[in-house]
């Protein structure tokens, strides 16, 4: 049996549609590893969904008139739609606002609880007079305690990426209206991270070494620095997970509250995962993921979800330990596996500056593909993508990479080779007789990628897998500049046909080392060079109804993928089809008719 890898992508907020930082920090590079993972034959299930609670949605159903359910699922429909426009091929895209993942996020609670990890605690929170009620943590923001930065939110500094304790906020203010909210009592479940200390530096001191150090900063190193200290689990609040039945019958004012919304979310992906299994119909499916102790779980995700991922989720697990699976109603309970590896993403700026949503200082997903096609986005989305610092999305810049990279290096050097032996042999591919020297060198070359690409791959460097996989594209269009078929055809048709045949065999190896970053187009190559299957599985969505409503999923069938990370195995006679360009050259006026599109730029 071969690997099991879990590709963990970050769940979406269900009130806000997707721009490209959003792509590019999690989703994307979640799909791109995933692809590869499956074209090396390892076992991949990747999952998500939306993050279907939390005062956002709350707040804009208000300011709509409208309900948090229908937010949701207005968003949970828009992302549904870009993912398959984009080719996003997650195994299940679910929601959190479904009747497993409440089963779920509550057998985590009762055992992290059964395991004596939870205490409740009076706590002071926020309390608006104005709205009269409580105010969630990200509706209040004053200055960071910690690093002095002003626009901190009463949970969490974007600016040190510290966790807060919402009561220690300098000069708060509700983000509503502006007034500025009283400390109020109420009581709440807090999750003992102090006694989960130690196990949780015992488990990220084992990924030290291969861990990003932006993430072992915010996990490890902000740990050792500063300790854990409890964390309230609950909030006042009635759009969510509400508490299970045991907790409510404690009294009347837990009937009002809800799990906090990131305790639960960070749970999804193992309820996806279940959910996942129940639709294939093997229930226990999910197990080998979480359970085998080679599994690999891989947690696609922004710098800003970090402190979730890297130590409160695998608190969770540790915590929760044996007794979680036996919640989920198992005669041998077993333990789960904790994160391999959180490669968190930096943030992708726009023309410079910080993207912003309500500005409309952003390239929206779904605008962006009613104009042009996914790969030209996956890829400058890849070249660009911020792995080690904040990156920049620049209209010129795409621009350019499009046409002087996408098309100039690779599929200019496609169509050239096959519309060339299309013409000159009749769609049939030319017998080479014997190689010489630099058709082989060739050839190694293009070969090797598959371990100096699949290596970078491995540990999710994807931007210097692609630059590696256009670095041979470079090769092979060398390659022909020396050898030039286009004028040997005229004089020496064996010696032309010899290059267009290395020529061909690389560039269908060249395919496969592309197909995780542009999936659409290595497909049309995969046909043109008259293959017959697809290079990857089939994606369709579903509706499921239960006492929560109803969800659309989308799902990934691997069954008809026929793709293998491994060279070209293509013989002279085969047949191939006439070429079509597989990218489009853009016109430089795009760049100024984008740029009018964006919205006001900060003063
Ligand atoms: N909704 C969060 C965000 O977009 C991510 C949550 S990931 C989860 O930042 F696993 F916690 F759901
Ligand atoms: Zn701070």
């Amino acid at each position: 049996m071969s690997e099991p890898i879990l590709v963990a992508a970050a769940w979406p907020y269900a009130n806000a549609e997707i721009h490209v930082g959003n792509m590019t920090g999690s989703y994307l590079p979640a799909d791109i590893f995933a692809r590869y993972q499956r074209l090396r034959g390892r076992d991949v299930l990747m999952v998500s969904g939306s993050d279907s609670h939390g005062t956002p949605i709350t707040v804009r159903a208000d300011v709509e008139n409208s309900t948090p359910y229908d937010v949701y699922q207005r968003y949970h429909a828009g992302f549904l739609e870009i993912f398959q426009k984009l080719g996003l091929s997650y195994d299940l895209f679910t929601s959190t606002h479904t009747v497993n993942h409440k089963q779920v996020a509550s057998s985590m609670f009762m055992a992290l609880k059964e395991n004596g990890f939870l205490y409740k605690e009076k706590q002071l929170q926020w309390y608006s007079n104005s709205q009269n009620r409580f105010l969630p943590d990200r509706y209040v923001e004053g200055t960071c305690y910690i690093c002095g930065y002003e626009g901190a939110r009463s949970d969490q500094c974007d600016k040190c990426g510290n966790m807060l304790e919402a009561e220690k906020l300098i000069n708060p203010k509700s983000k509503i209206d502006g007034s500025t909210p009283e400390l109020r009592s109420t009581e709440h479940y807090f999750l003992d991270l102090s006694r989960l200390q130690d196990l949780v530096i015992h488990f990220l001191k084992m990924r030290e070494s291969y861990w990003r150090p932006s993430v072992l900063r915010q996990s490890l190193g902000q740990i050792l620095t500063e300790g854990l200290r409890g964390r309230p689990i609950t909030r006042d609040l009635d759009w969510g997970i509400h508490l299970p039945q045991e907790i409510q019958q404690e009294g009347k004012e837990w009937e009002n509250k809800c799990l906090y919304v990131w305790f639960e979310a960070v749970v999804g992906y193992l309820s996806a995962s279940l959910e996942w299994s129940q639709l294939t119909g093997d229930k226990d499916a999910w197990r080998r993921w979480w359970q085998d102790p080679n599994a690999r779980s891989y947690y696609f995700i922004g710098k800003d979800n970090i402190p979730f991922h890297a130590i409160i989720w695998p608190a969770e697990l540790i915590g929760a330990g044996e007794q979680l699976d036996k919640n989920l109603g198992s005669k041998k309970p077993l333990t789960m596996v904790l994160p391999y590896d959180v490669p968190a993403n930096e943030f992708m700026n726009l023309e410079g500056q910080k993207i912003s949503g309500s500005r409309n200082w952003a390239v929206w997903v779904s605008d962006f593909l009613s104009r042009y096609d996914p790969d030209p986005l996956r890829y400058y989305l890849t070249v660009n993508m911020p792995e080690s610092k904040d990156t920049d999305w620049d209209w010129d810049d795409f621009y350019h990479r499009n046409n002087d990279e996408l098309v100039a290096t690779w599929g200019n050097l496609a169509n050239r080779i096959l519309a060339f032996a299309y013409k000159h042999w009749e769609g049939i591919i030319p017998d080479p007789g014997e190689l010489t020297r630099i058709d082989l060198d060739l050839l190694r070359e293009v070969e090797a990628g598959f371990d100096t690409v699949g290596q970078e791959l491995e540990a999710v460097r994807l931007r210097a897998a692609l630059a590696e996989a256009m670095r041979i594209a470079s090769e092979v269009n060398k390659y022909l500049d020396i050898t030039a078929p286009w004028q040997t055809v005229k004089t020496d048709k064996t010696a032309a046909g010899r290059a267009i045949f290395t020529a061909m065999k690389a560039i269908d190896s060249l395919k496969t080392l592309l197909a995780p970053f542009l999936p659409f187009t290595s497909q049309r190559l995969n046909e043109f060079l008259g293959y017959s299957g697809n290079l990857f599985g089939t994606q369709s969505t579903e509706t499921i109804k239960d006492e929560l409503g109803e969800h659309t999923v989308l799902r990934y069938d691997p069954s008809s993928a026929t793709g293998k990370w491994e060279p070209s195995q293509l013989k002279p006679g085969q047949r191939f089809l006439q070429p079509q360009p597989l990218f489009k050259k853009l016109e430089a006026k795009i760049v100024e008719e984008e740029r009018s599109k964006l919205g006001k730029p900060k003063e």
